[in-house]
């Protein structure tokens, strides 16, 4: 066991420990979201006020100042959770003057509005392989599952098909291009050429390179082409690293991980995302190919012409290449639909999607993971340092870009979609608008998703429990613990702590569990999945815990025992082949505890009989 001595309890209140003991789990996810005493609803109304107050008011106040410039920008956001079916009332949405003023589909926006989803389709694309592919599919090598890529192959600087694998596509660990020949300068210059009455070989002198035999593009050199077309002109750009060296962003790597699909499936695009995501999600308002007439184009934000140069317009050509990097169109409301299923793990096991909904690589930076294709981001709680890893797929092209966001310790999540079409030759605002607005999101949301976790936990659980047998002296004070700083939400605690333990006259916290409070963190939640939903497992812990070993003031090696040491000794007592540190709550259908046992002593107390009473006498 690890003891804390007074010296170094003084070391960690300087500075700002966290608990956060184990990655992910802390509290039950909170289940009220949209009720008027949430934090949720709170924080989501203040957010609306700014919103309100820059886009409607037009007040400069130092809230407004990252909004500035968004005002171009029209889009739409909402709130969902597994727990709370109205959060998806949590919304807000913007129109520009642009689709105000739009002369196709709809000038005002809401849930039902459709949107390109630019690269969030990115994460629908890994999804169709997760419920397609065979886990030896996922592993073979692209030179297998697509034939044609195999001719280049032993030229210089070919990619190494035989080495590429969906899997590594899936997770942007391929090495290959960014995005491949349908975005070149050398068309680009062509046409400045043609348009200025230049000829090529004076602008190419002006621009500083050489010419180039025209065919190093193959016959695609825009996404307005056949996938035949494209696969001659993907299947020889030369890599930028080699498979499974770094996460690099490809776009081009998922317009090849969906052609696989595809070829496994032996479907076209819209047969294989209708089959397997659309149809059995009922996301009727979900497209492969852009809706051009009827209703569905009244519905639709169409900041840009029908089909715009090289095919980049509101509607590309069907089917076309670059669908799985980020051809799907979809709402908000469909989008939740997604992050619900997720979340709910609707379409595969509970085990699978927790195993999906992990880091796979780091970046360069540590608070900034990627899965497959998750970009995790790792929030850092201002008030306690506390670490919430947000599972994320972002879409940014062109005209259009959006949002899903899942919150696995939360189990809730907030999708965003925008559109502004601004030329070639304007400054890009639409993408760095929208981070800013997403950020407003965050900022205000997953603060709150904590409190009101915190909240619930400590008005379901805090309490005195005890032997229903009056003659023996054994109960289990459930407190919560004071946050470590102040905070937007400093009247709320941080969490679950054991105040006070006796097991038949033994006073076990003084007897095992000395000195720093025993706390208590969600280990195996009622509210997972396939769970148990009567009962939720919680482990004792006394350990501090800091985000990095930086921050605890300690060298990389002696951090981990002094800065992260619970996930190394959970579980570090046990009796009888079970946990003295596992204490299993048995809980009515409103999440609330009802009982409490602990693994070791075996012994179930009961809450409240002690409440307002004398002690027991043995
Ligand atoms: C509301 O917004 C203000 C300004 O951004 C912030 O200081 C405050 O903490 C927010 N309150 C809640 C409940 O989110
Ligand atoms: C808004 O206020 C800030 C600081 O008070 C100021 O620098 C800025 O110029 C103002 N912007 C507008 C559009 O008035
Ligand atoms: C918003 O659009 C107006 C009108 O086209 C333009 O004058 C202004 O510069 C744009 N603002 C931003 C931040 O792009
Ligand atoms: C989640 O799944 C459960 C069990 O299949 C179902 O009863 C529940 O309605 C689902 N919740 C949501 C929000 O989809
Ligand atoms: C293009 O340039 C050529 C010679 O530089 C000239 O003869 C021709 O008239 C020009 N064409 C146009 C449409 O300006
Ligand atoms: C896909 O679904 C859309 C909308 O439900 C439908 O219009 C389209 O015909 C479907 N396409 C295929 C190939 O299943
Ligand atoms: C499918 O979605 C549509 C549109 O949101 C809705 O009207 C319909 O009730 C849903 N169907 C089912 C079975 O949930
Ligand atoms: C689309 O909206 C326009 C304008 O509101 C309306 O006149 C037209 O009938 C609508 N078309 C369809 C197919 O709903
Ligand atoms: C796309 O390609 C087709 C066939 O080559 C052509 O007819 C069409 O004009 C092209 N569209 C755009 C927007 O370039
Ligand atoms: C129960 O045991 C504790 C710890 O030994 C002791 O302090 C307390 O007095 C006992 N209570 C009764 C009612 O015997």
């Amino acid at each position: 066991m690890h003891f804390i001595t007074p010296t170094n309890i003084a070391l960690a209140l300087a500075l700002r420990p966290v608990h956060a003991d184990f990655l992910g789990l802390n509290n039950p996810a909170p289940v009220d979201l949209s009720s008027a005493q949430s934090h949720v609803r709170a924080a989501w109304s203040n957010i609306s006020a700014i919103f309100d107050a820059y886009y409607h008011h037009n007040l400069n106040i130092s809230a407004i100042k990252d909004l500035v410039g968004s005002e171009n920008v029209t889009w739409s956001a909402g709130l969902f959770s597994l727990h709370d079916p109205a959060a998806t009332q949590l919304q807000y949405h913007y129109v520009a003057p642009q689709i105000a003023n739009s002369d196709l589909g709809t000038r005002e926006v809401d849930g039902d509005s459709i949107y390109r989803s630019a690269s969030v389709t990115k994460l629908i694309t890994v999804l169709t392989g997760l419920l397609t592919l065979t886990e030896t599919d996922w592993h073979r090598s692209i030179a297998d599952i697509i034939p044609e890529f195999v001719v280049v192959m032993g030229e210089p600087h070919a990619p190494r098909w035989d080495q590429i694998t969906p899997w590594l596509l899936a997770r942007q660990m391929s090495g290959l291009q960014a995005i491949g020949t349908i975005s070149d300068t050398l068309p680009l210059l062509e046409g400045i050429a043609l348009a200025t009455n230049t000829s090529l070989t004076d602008l190419l002198a002006l621009s500083g390179v050489p010419p180039v035999p025209r065919d190093v593009l193959g016959p695609c050199e825009t996404i307005n082409c056949t996938v035949e077309d494209w696969i001659v002109s993907a299947r020889s750009p030369p890599p930028v690293f080699l498979p499974a060296t770094t996460t690099s962003y490809s776009n081009f790597g998922f317009m090849v991980l969906g052609l696989a699909i595809s070829r496994i499936t032996g479907k076209p695009y819209d047969t294989l995302y209708n089959d397997t995501v659309f149809a059995p999600l009922n996301m009727t308002s979900s497209f492969v190919n852009a809706p051009t007439e009827g209703p569905l184009l009244n519905r639709s934000v169409i900041a840009q012409p029908l089909g715009g140069a090289g095919g980049f317009g509101w509607s590309y050509a069907a089917n076309n290449p670059s669908v799985p990097s980020g051809g799907i169109l979809s709402t908000i409301h469909d989008l939740d639909k997604l992050g619900l299923a997720i979340l709910n793990s609707t379409l595969m096991s509970p085990e699978k999607i927790r195993q999906w909904m992990k880091p796979a690589s780091h970046t360069a930076s540590l608070t900034y993971s990627i899965g497959a294709p998750w970009e995790i981001v790792r929030y850092i709680h201002r008030s306690t340092g506390k670490v919430t890893d947000i599972y994320t797929k972002l879409g940014d092209s062109g005209a259009y870009g959006g949002i899903l966001v899942l919150i696995p310790d939360y189990n809730a999540g907030f999708s965003l979609l925008n559109a502004y079409y601004e030329g070639p030759e304007g400054p890009q605002t639409r993408g760095g608008s929208a981070l800013g607005i997403i950020n407003y999101i965050a900022e205000a949301v997953v603060p709150a998703l904590e409190a009101q976790a915190v909240a619930e936990a400590v008005r379901k659980y805090v309490g005195v429990y005890s032997s229903p047998d009056a003659e023996v002296n054994s109960t289990i004070v459930i407190g919560s613990l004071a946050p470590s700083s102040a905070s937007d939400f400093a009247v709320v605690p941080d969490g679950l702590v054991v105040q006070s333990w006796i097991s038949n006259d033994i006073d076990m916290l003084a007897s095992y569990y000395p000195g720093a409070p025993l706390r208590l963190q969600l280990a195996i939640p009622n509210q997972t999945p396939g769970a148990a939903k009567s009962e939720a497992t919680f482990q004792g812990t006394q350990n501090k815990q800091w985000n990095t070993y930086d921050a605890a003031g300690l060298g990389p090696f002696t951090g981990f025992y002094g800065s992260n040491y619970d996930w190394l000794t959970y579980d570090g007592l046990r009796y009888g082949a079970d946990g003295l540190q596992t204490f299993r709550f048995g809980v009515d259908a409103n999440g609330c505890a009802v009982e409490v046992t602990n693994a070791a002593t075996r012994v179930t107390l009961v809450k409240g009989r002690a409440e307002g009473r004398k002690r027991y006498k043995r």
